[in-house]
């Protein structure tokens, strides 16, 4: 999968929380670097160490592995209170997160307690008509604004005491939320976190020319990326494989392939049009079967059947070049399985031919449904039962790419490398 001086795209291809954190900890065996390049600590990677679970927020789950180092790169927003608890949770671990391990990049923008605050007080306006988005609350979509109104701090400017003065002095509102105690508090992180901010586009456009294998951890899923996915209800920061570059600051040439992450039904947090949505016990069992609970705010995920619609559309947007499908085993002693297939128009009755652009088109989509035989198991040995090839061969075809990993379980170990 990974090549000498390429970097490779692990990109989530539903609406995030498919189970990138334990494909990535598996190619991050074989990667010199392993990079986050967008969102923030609204992303939650988790992965299962024997018995021991490692959640990550803003470090990249690559971070467990030691023989690669990792970077965030410039694309991300940084809450320094929670990645300075971060870095502590993690080398309690007995992880080495030297220096010279782990990089973060300069230009990086920080989440401030003012953009928490604004992120909770939009958020309540939108739920008075009814419009909330159903936000992580970690004041991502206001760190993002900051930026774009050229206002916003960032990492290396947090390091240096003069420059964060002057920077709070130039736009006071920075500052709202920001107790004596919680600005006493960002000082000290500021000097721990200042032998790590660097730059990082140097620093793996260095790494690619010398031929280090790059991993690029992607966080979200790209339904929620905020051209392509189903706006208003996404986040804010750009999730699509042409951006990830972008995020960290190297040629687009150099992505080698492009790995869409999808798990074999679907989740979705926080609201939004969501075609394929299970209700009823179905919805109940398929959530606790498959653990659904968000890493992040521990909120119920939504759960729904697979939308091939979606992923005919992500595969072309990302082109990816191939899937990682993850979760099968949950599926597993189900009679049947539903994958949805097409779009119905519900004011014409016909079918959809494009992808909704707007509210409106998306609440009057009807998904059509096509049930698939369900599977005891999904591998038999080495190979995939019948009736669950049967479902993979689908999707493969849904998404012109092929299937190359199954997993199948939450262990590391759990999953087989797969051609057909
Ligand atoms: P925000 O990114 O906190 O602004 O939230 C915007 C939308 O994206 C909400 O519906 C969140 O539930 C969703 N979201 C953000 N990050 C993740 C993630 O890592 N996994 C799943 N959903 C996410």
């Amino acid at each position: 999968m990974l090549e000498k001086g390429k970097a490779v795209v692990v990109l989530g291809a539903q609406f995030g929380d498919e189970g990138k954190g334990k494909f990535v900890d598996v190619l991050s065996e074989k990667a010199d670097l392993v990079c986050r390049v967008q969102g923030g600590n609204n992303a939650g990677h988790t992965i299962y160490v024997g018995s021991e679970k490692i959640v990550t927020h803003l470090l990249p789950i690559g971070v467990v592995r030691e023989n690669c180092e990792v970077a965030i790169g410039s694309g991300v927003v940084i809450d320094p209170f929670v990645l300075h608890d971060e870095f502590e949770k993690i080398s309690a671990k007995g992880i080495n997160l030297d220096p010279r391990r782990v990089h973060l990049d300069g230009r990086a923008h920080v989440i401030l307690p003012y953009h928490r605050l604004q992120d909770g007080k939009r958020e309540a306006e939108r739920s008075k008509s009814g419009e909330a988005i159903g936000t992580t609350g970690r004041g991502i979509g206001p760190a993002y604004a900051s930026r774009a109104y050229r206002e916003g701090l960032r990492m290396a400017e947090l390091i240096d005491s003069d420059q964060l003065k002057a920077h709070f002095n130039q736009h006071p509102h920075l500052r709202e939320g920001l107790t004596l105690e919680l600005e006493e508090k960002l000082s000290f992180i500021a000097s721990f976190m200042k032998p790590f901010v660097k730059d990082t586009a140097h620093i793996t456009n260095s790494k690619l020319h010398h031929g280090a294998r790059v991993l690029i951890e992607g966080a979200q899923g790209a339904l929620l990326d905020p051209s392509f996915g189903t706006y208003p209800f996404v986040t804010s920061s750009s999730l699509v494989s042409g951006s990830c570059a972008g995020g960290i600051g190297i040629p687009p040439w150099k992505i080698s392939q492009v790995i869409g992450v999808i798990k074999s039904y679907s989740t979705r947090v926080g609201n939004g049009p969501y075609p394929g949505e299970l209700s009823g016990t179905l919805e109940t069992h398929l959530r606790d079967l498959g653990k659904e609970y968000g890493a992040t705010t521990g909120r119920p995920r939504r759960v729904g059947w697979l939308d091939l619609v979606a992923l005919r559309y992500m595969s072309r947007v990302n082109g990816i070049t191939s899937i990682a499908l993850m979760k099968s085993d949950v599926l597993c002693g189900f009679d049947q399985v539903g994958i949805v297939t097409a779009y119905r128009d519900k004011r014409t009755n016909e079918l959809m031919p494009g992808w909704p652009m707007t509210p409106r088109d998306w609440d009057n989509v009807d998904a059509v449904v096509e049930f698939y035989e369900g599977w005891p198991a999904c591998t038999e040995g080495d190979a995939l039962t019948r009736p669950f090839q049967r479902y993979v061969q689908r999707i493969e075809h849904a998404a012109n790419a092929p299937v190359v990993f199954v997993s199948t379980g939450a262990e590391r170990s759990a999953g087989l490398w797969y051609q057909n």
